[in-house]
């Protein structure tokens, strides 16, 4: 996959991008990440991004034209069009579904917003969709498009570097985890659930199984309503 961000501060991705298993997947080829700074695409002498809003009131509004210019100038790198992604407030809710789909394209490409707002030509010319990543407001798309890119990334073959399917793990079933326990055995008067040292695998799978279902009752119970809901539909 190779994913695309256009942002005003490629600086803000390094580190998440030199670490663990985004540097790995980088590292094996898995997942190729170019980052292009809008601002090289400004056309003015102090290479100004953002100018008043018509109409008035308060900050400051990206520019469509070093946008557009910097987008035209990415596209041309692949003959792969794939998904152009705004990051917005305004957009769809993302989500572990989301993160699924988007694992299977070949590309990516991720546009982070900054200032107050973008100039809305940028949303209806780029054709691009929109996702938020929650309903808070953050400076910028830049967090949200290393959100993105973390949970897309270790979805791809090969990037968790173990082989069982990241798919069984908490959402992917609409489901959180079942509790996990490593050495040592007591710990602080706590003990490991005798259940998981019995070597007895179906036993165990199926308390695993009804403790991920207990804890999705008791704490996020609007995820148990949203998969019913779905099957209503007809959805699975
Ligand atoms: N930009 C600002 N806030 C955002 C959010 N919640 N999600 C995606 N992009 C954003």
């Amino acid at each position: 996959m190779r994913i695309d961000v256009l942002t005003l501060f490629p600086e803000m991705f390094e580190s998440p991008l030199s670490h663990s298993i985004l540097k790995r997947a980088q590292d094996s080829g898995i997942v190729d990440i170019v980052l292009t700074n809008i601002r090289d695409f400004s056309t003015d002498n102090y290479r100004k991004v953002d100018d008043k809003p018509y109409g008035g009131g308060p900050g400051m509004v990206m520019m469509p034209g070093p946008v557009f210019d910097c987008f035209e100038h990415v596209m041309k790198q692949s003959s792969e069009k794939g998904r152009v992604i705004l990051l917005t407030p305004q957009g769809q809710k993302f989500d572990q579904k989301k993160a699924l789909e988007l694992s299977t394209e070949k590309r990516l490409v991720l546009i982070a917003g900054r200032y107050e707002g973008i100039d809305e030509r940028i949303r209806i010319g780029l054709g691009a969709e929109q996702i938020s990543i929650g309903d808070y407001v953050l400076s910028g798309g830049e967090l949200a498009a290393m959100v993105i890119i973390d949970a897309v990334v270790r979805l791809l073959a090969g990037a968790l570097g173990h082989e069982d399917s990241p798919r069984d793990e908490s959402f992917s079933e609409g489901l959180l985890e079942y509790p996990q326990y490593t050495r040592p055995e007591v710990f602080r008067d706590m003990k490991v659930p005798d259940i998981l040292l019995s070597g007895d695998h179906a036993k165990i799978a199926e308390w695993r199984r009804r403790q991920a279902i207990e804890r999705t009752k008791k704490w996020r119970p609007d995820l148990l309503k949203e998969n019913s809901n779905k099957n209503e539909q007809g959805e699975h």
